[in-house]
């Protein structure tokens, strides 16, 4: 196949693409598959689902995959073999047929009480018969499994993608029969230094494949990835480009926009590529008027609509740009956990209930908080007019000198803007959270903030930073001084002043200034509050203490004359293994503004009110 990687991802990642290319020669000589390019909306293609009950093994000494020496197995004991005994006397010591079986998508941790705490592997097997049509291929996509997945079909390794968060490909088309394939999946959350995130974090780690899985068939060359958005800062130019896959890749495309009367054809080149721009009367996307346009994409054979909407989202000074106009973020941070079930949120329905939950607030922007949520839920962001902030879980203290690591993170914010970069919701990448400032840090962050900015032009990067703090007299000021954030477009910033650090009548003083003339997103502030749990607001873990601290935490907000959004900690109250505090916390962080019953907390409407009162307004004050 002459494209390996899109162009655009290879422009911006050519050791990503180069390590792609020796993978796909080392598999190919191992007749092994390997991680195809990202396709861009599956939702438009002739699809199969694979989800629902996967049979499973629950493996936690991996020994369908090493032997007691800790040796790769090959043979019929590794269990991707799925081998059966060929009679009474043969030794064969797994068995999916009567080993379990769970919900694909979804963690395992909440599926089974016995698996809450589990880190480890589990085995997935899943048995499909499919007819493949003529002159078509077919692919196998996975919206995300937690952490690395081992891929296997008919007992042959296709492939391992490491990364919980973002989707990835395999292409099964000379593969798959038309009866009787077994598709199995060694998935392992283990915890380590050198992963992205690292060992520590304060959520939990969900297990499992925790997206939707499906096969999708498309032609011999096919569309395999496109922008299409307004060129950056103009509501009246559209630019985009377009990525054929397979053998014709010189030929005609067509973008249609219907509704707007606008069909444009180009000429891809050797490579499959074409670069376009054309000016378009469209009306722009936004929070109140989220209009989003079928744009059709043609090739002689290929033909996939998408619901794009076309915004233009910049910074001038430290004012933030929608369509050209400055506008405040009124926003909250969001884990992806269901709203009305444990476990992870995957779906539609969990998307709608989160979103719906931020516009009662008040909301016109979600963070979603430490890594890319589903693509379920960006996109429903775009047709519920929520501005979005996506994050990659470069989270604490990384491996900052580990090459394994950053190329870790770099293939996984790379996917992460391959598969959103269409949607107008999104309007922010952040590279990382709370990573303390050192030389090795500063460099690994600054070539994620680049490949950001040059795989995607026309969004801008954050990041949550801390700042530092100090005593002026009897006031507290606290500054915005992060030698990276002379990179960010946007700063972002986390402080607990009232919980971790402070009394929160020290709010009532506190002031923030910034070395850096950019617009300021309080990307966390919070209480810990148990819902039901009343007391005087001095009273730790009571409602009246959140309600309290967020009253001042307003009142000092309003102060800040460069700041733009706000994102409090957190919509709902969420699950941590850090969190053992017992009949408050029982391993849920209570920083939610809403119970994990989806109860409302008195601060709850405090924020309501805030927002409310900054409805029109650029600026809180
Ligand atoms: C941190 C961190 C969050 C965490 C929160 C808290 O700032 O970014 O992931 O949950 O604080 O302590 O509640």
């Amino acid at each position: 196949m002459k494209t390996l990687c899109g162009t655009g991802a290879l422009m911006a990642n050519p050791l990503r693409c180069l390590t792609i290319a020796i993978s796909i020669l080392a598999a190919a000589s191992q007749g092994r598959a390997q991680i195809a390019p990202l396709i861009q909306d599956l939702a438009a293609r002739s699809t199969v689902s694979l989800d629902g009950q996967w049979q499973v093994i629950v493996d936690p000494y991996d020994v369908g995959a090493f032997d007691y020496r800790g040796q790769p197995l090959k043979n019929n004991a590794a269990f991707y073999k799925n081998f059966k005994p060929q009679s009474k006397s043969e030794w064969v010591e797994y068995d999916f047929d009567t080993s379990g079986h769970l919900n694909v998508p979804g963690d395992w941790n909440t599926q089974r009480e016995s698996l809450l705490f589990y880190e480890g592997s589990v085995w997935y097997k899943r048995s499909f018969d499919y007819v493949k049509s003529a002159n078509k291929r077919v692919f196998l996509h996975f919206g995300a499994a937690n952490y690395t997945a081992s891929v296997y079909l008919n007992g042959e390794e296709l492939g391992r993608h490491e990364g919980g968060f973002t989707p990835f490909d395999f292409e099964i088309t000379d593969r798959v029969r038309p009866t009787g394939n077994f598709l199995i999946l060694r998935v392992n959350d283990a915890r380590a230094k050198e992963n992205v995130p690292t060992v520590n974090t304060d959520w939990w780690n969900y297990g499992g494949i925790t997206r939707p899985v499906t096969l999708v068939e498309v032609p011999e060359t096919f569309i395999q990835d496109y922008s299409v958005q307004f060129e950056k800062g103009s509501i009246h130019q559209v630019k985009g480009w377009l990525q054929l896959n397979g053998p014709q890749l010189r030929q005609s495309v067509t973008i249609r926009i219907p509704e707007a009367k606008l069909s444009k054809t180009f000429e891809t080149d050797d490579t499959g590529r074409v670069e376009f721009s054309f000016a378009a009367d469209l009306t722009p996307w936004s929070p109140t008027e989220p209009k989003l346009y079928s744009v059709e994409l043609s090739s002689a054979a290929d033909h996939v609509v998408d619901r794009i909407g076309f915004r233009s989202i910049s910074v001038r000074g430290t004012d933030i740009l929608l369509n050209g106009k400055p506008i405040f973020l009124r926003g909250i941070s969001i884990h992806e956990e269901a709203a009305t079930r444990a476990g992870r949120a995957w779906s539609e329905d969990d998307a709608r209930t989160l979103l719906l939950w931020a516009k009662e607030l008040g909301c016109n922007f979600v963070r979603l908080a430490h890594y890319p949520h589903s693509e379920a839920m960006v996109r429903m962001a775009d047709e519920m007019g929520v501005l979005v902030w996506e994050e990659v879980p470069v989270y604490w203290t990384i491996q900052w000198e580990n090459p394994e690591t950053l190329q870790n993170a770099k293939n996984q914010l790379s996917e992460l803007i391959t598969r959103d970069h269409n949607r107008a919701a999104l309007i922010i990448y952040s590279v990382a959270n709370e990573t303390p400032i050192s030389e090795p840090r500063n460099k690994f962050l600054s070539q994620l903030i680049q490949l950001a900015h040059s795989s995607d032009p026309t969004r801008l990067v954050s990041a949550a930073l801390q700042a530092e703090e100090s005593e002026a007299g009897n006031r507290l000021s606290v500054r915005l001084n992060d030698p990276i954030a002379n990179e960010l477009d946007v700063m972002g910033n986390n402080e607990y002043i009232g919980w971790y650090v402070h009394r929160i009548s020290d709010l009532d003083v506190t002031d923030f200034t910034s070395r850096y003339d950019k617009p300021l997103i309080m990307s966390e502030f919070g209480a810990d509050a148990l819902f039901g749990n009343h007391g005087d607001a001095q009273t730790r873990w009571t409602e009246e203490y959140q309600e309290s601290l967020y009253m001042h935490q307003v009142a000092m907000l309003r102060r800040i004359p460069f700041l733009r959004g706000t994102t409090p900690w957190v919509l709902k109250d969420f699950r941590s293994p850090r969190r053992t505090l017992p009949g408050i916390e029982d391993y849920f962080n209570r920083k939610g503004l809403v119970s994990d019953h989806g109860e409302k907390k008195k601060a709850f409407f405090v924020l309501q009110q805030f927002y409310r009162e900054s409805q029109n307004t650029q600026t809180p004050q």
